[in-house]
């Protein structure tokens, strides 16, 4: 056929003929994939046909066995005589080949159609090799690294029988008081948007039946991470405004993506639970953004409307399915009540038959039906985990996503001739390096700080003291180690421990101490009041001080904290978050500087837990405060500032970089005319390094009020020392563009002020208009 076409296109000019091949290639791509399509439309629709009701509802249920760590009190029973009856759709919690093929086999040879289970699991950020956290990876801006994440997570866990994982968690969230703002990229909707996009290519790649790609699942839908008072499971309220303008759009970015699957939350939105809330699940998420894949709750979320005030299983049930729950994790309220409530009319055939033709589509795009133990492969999973090439990039991408906050006196990065005295609980402790939601990986492969040192150090030139508790209290210290140990209370008093820290630290030339949060002191019901780092450690930093040798402070942290006080003491502030299986050695290689630190928050450092929500893209209000210092009369605090003590964006490096003037490519931007924004940047340091470059905009005057800035923009370049680079960015009118009341998304004309700059807070900027075509 090709040739044909060749040939025939002889006589066309030669932009015409590539022209022509091109739209022709479209179109046969275009044409399988219609093809495909239809073939798995065919498929379902007949076996849907040779399925009776009870395995149509069977389909419908995700359940767990309860063999791994749990997320609520509920363990599902029976398993193995359900999968046989047909009433398992897909299962999670089971891992490892052997035990995922028992499973397969049951319903692939026991069950009477033999219909192959989705095996799920939480993949979060990575799989046995542990990236660093969600919120800690954001601060690398680099969508590049952030989906091959994503992609190596896929491979491990799809070489270890996973065939879908929860995740990505894309719940904008302003309030760090919440521990699961560390499984999500922070604050800002245009970014977690992006973060969203490249984690669902990662894990989807480009053809889920590969035996490599599996099914994503975004979630929470939607606005989990708006809980009042950043407790977990709480209530949200919020204006439909703010809803698509500042939460939703992740969420949409996912779907947009092809992401396959969607999970549901456990707050209320608008007064109706997400799980039954039609709103959300149908017009939004179906009607609105086209979304064709199915949804799953979470962890019993369709019980829990029952404590909502929804009514009760039964109800809730019904009320679930008429929303569009495709699928119910763990509950079995569609298991025990959907076959009632067909035959009192509650709900109809077509309901059922349509979610279990979604989740059946989803085994078909899979390759299940084709081949259901294609992901069951011992030899993959002897071979593919954990590799030295894996265990490589994740210390790259831990080292990426680090955020040098303060460097005085340039006392980093440290010398090989220092006498260092490393000091902290969490300097050389195991349990405490993979961060939370890391159900597949083994803490005791992970690096420690001083392991990581020590490949930079003789031990003649380093020494360790634990020199605290990470608490000394031991009622928080029960509720954070619900899940295994992670606060380890010594057996010696906080006194000796000091004791021994503070005579290291007075025979060194520089202090290095490893502070901050253990693991599960955020994630999933972490939420905290309190965000300074625990009293023990504060003592430890404060009599560490008054040594009068240079302090170097590495956070590990799984959420923003109040950290005015250390920065006050600290020479240098490192935030590592939780960095995953490669920790030490990534913290190493940054303060040594063979990693010069490029990271940069997406997410406000309050100074106070007073402030919270604090973020940048907030609105100017009626009497915006023009200074830092207080003025009556002004939206200010009596006791504190306004801004947060590290913003959004900010972060440094061990060079400096300056920006020239913006320039604009003409004044005015019309539907048809784009602007080009350009800004020189220029390495004036001594080191190479990274920047990462922030577009904002600012609509003063619309017919909302609008925020003082968005970003709309970001690149990250390399500059050698002494490099200067021109850096563009093109703006189109989608980048103006906003929800109005009547919640249409558009731009107005008029004036726009476009900032460019290395944080939220220090920009250089110009203006331009908006106006009509010529
Ligand atoms: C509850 C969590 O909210 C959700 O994120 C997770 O995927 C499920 N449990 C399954 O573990």
């Amino acid at each position: 056929m090709i040739q044909d076409l060749m040939s025939s296109l002889r006589f066309f000019p030669i932009t015409m003929r590539s022209f022509i091949i091109c739209f022709f290639l479209i179109g046969i791509v275009h044409m399988h994939a219609q093809t495909d399509t239809k073939k798995k439309e065919m498929f379902v629709r007949k076996l849907l046909k040779k399925m009776t009701l009870d395995e149509k509802i069977g389909q419908l249920n995700l359940l767990t066995p309860g063999s791994e760590i749990l997320t609520g009190s509920v363990v599902s029973k029976d398993v193995e005589l359900k999968i046989i009856q047909g009433n398992v759709g897909a299962l999670f919690g089971i891992h490892g080949p052997e035990k995922i093929r028992k499973a397969q086999e049951l319903a692939v040879n026991k069950s009477r159609l033999g219909i192959p289970l989705f095996f799920g699991s939480d993949v979060i950020h990575g799989y046995q090799t542990v990236f660093p956290i969600p919120l800690g990876m954001a601060s690398c801006w680099d969508m590049e690294w952030i989906e091959k994440s994503a992609r190596m997570a896929a491979q491990e866990a799809s070489a270890n029988g996973v065939n879908w994982t929860f995740s990505p968690m894309v719940d904008i969230c302003r309030d760090p008081r919440w521990g699961r703002i560390a499984e999500g990229s922070g604050e800002d909707a245009f970014y977690g948007s992006r973060v969203a996009k490249a984690m669902v290519r990662g894990y989807q790649g480009d053809d889920l039946s590969k035996n490599n790609t599996i099914l994503s699942c975004v979630k929470h839908f939607a606005l989990y991470g708006a809980s009042e008072g950043g407790r977990d499971y709480n209530t949200t309220d919020m204006s439909k405004i703010r809803m698509y303008q500042d939460y939703l759009p992740p969420y949409k970015a996912a779907i947009d993506a092809g992401v396959s699957s969607v999970m549901t939350s456990f707050n209320d939105v608008d007064g109706i639970p997400a799980t039954g809330n039609r709103w959300l699940l149908t017009d939004v998420l179906r009607n609105q953004w086209g979304f064709k894949g199915f949804v799953v709750s979470d962890y019993t979320a369709l019980n829990e409307m029952s404590e909502h005030g929804m009514g009760d299983l039964k109800n809730v049930s019904a009320l679930a399915l008429n929303a569009g729950l495709d699928m119910d994790m763990v509950g079995e309220g569609f298991l025990i009540h959907l076959k009632n409530l067909l035959a009192e009319k509650k709900i109809t055939k077509q309901q059922i038959e349509q979610a279990c033709k979604r989740i059946l589509e989803a085994k078909y795009s899979l390759g299940l039906f084709e081949d259901p133990f294609r992901y069951i492969d011992e030899a993959r999973a002897a071979k593919e985990l954990m590799t030295t090439e894996n265990r490589k990039f994740a210390r790259e991408l831990a080292a990426r996503s680090c955020v040098l906050l303060k460097n005085e006196n340039n006392f980093l990065p440290l010398n090989r001739k220092d006498k260092i005295a490393l000091i902290g609980p969490l300097a050389n402790n195991k349990n405490n390096m993979l961060g939370t939601w890391a159900v597949s990986g083994d803490p005791q492969q992970s690096i420690t700080v001083l392991e990581g040192l020590k490949q930079y150090c003789s031990a003649r030139m380093i020494s360790y003291a634990k020199g605290a508790n990470i608490s000394d209290d031991t009622t928080f210290a029960k509720n954070v180690n619900f899940n295994g140990v992670r606060i380890d209370i010594d057996s010696k008093s906080p006194e000796q421990l000091l004791e021994e820290a503070l005579v290291l630290a007075a025979g060194a030339d520089k202090i290095v101490a490893i502070i901050g949060e253990a693991s599960e002191m955020s994630g999933e019901s972490a939420s905290r009041t309190n965000l300074e780092i625990p009293e023990s450690q504060k003592k430890l930093i404060r009599a560490l001080k008054k040594i009068g040798k240079p302090l170097i402070l590495v956070l590990m942290n799984g959420r923003p904290l109040v950290l005015k006080e250390e920065n006050e003491l600290a020479d240098a502030l490192v935030v590592s978050w939780h960095a995953g299986t490669e920790a030490g050695n990534a913290i190493a290689d940054v303060l040594f500087g063979q990693y010069n630190p490029s990271g940069k928050l997406t997410i406000s450092f309050p100074r106070n837990v007073g402030q919270i929500p604090v973020y940048y893209n907030y609105k100017n209000t009626g009497r915006p405060a023009a200074k830092i210092e207080f003025e009556k009369f002004k939206s200010h605090y009596l006791d504190e500032s306004n801004l947060p003590l590290f913003s959004f964006g900010f972060g440094l490096s061990y060079t400096k970089f300056d920006y020239g003037e913006l320039k604009l490519s003409q004044k005015v931007i019309t539907q048809s005319k784009n602007i080009k924004v350009s800004c020189k940047i220029s390495n004036v340091g001594n080191f190479d390094g990274e920047e990462i470059i922030q577009l904002y905009l600012r609509d003063p005057v619309a017919s909302i009020s609008r925020p003082v800035k968005e970003l709309k923009g970001f690149q990250k370049i390399h500059l050698k020392k002494g490099e200067s680079r021109d850096v563009t960015f093109t703006l189109t009118t989608e980048d103006l563009k906003f929800f109005n009341t009547q919640l249409e998304y558009l731009a107005e004309y008029g004036e726009f002020i476009v900032f460019v700059g290395p944080n939220s807070e220090s920009c250089r900027e110009a203006k331009f208009i908006f106006g009509p075509n010529d």
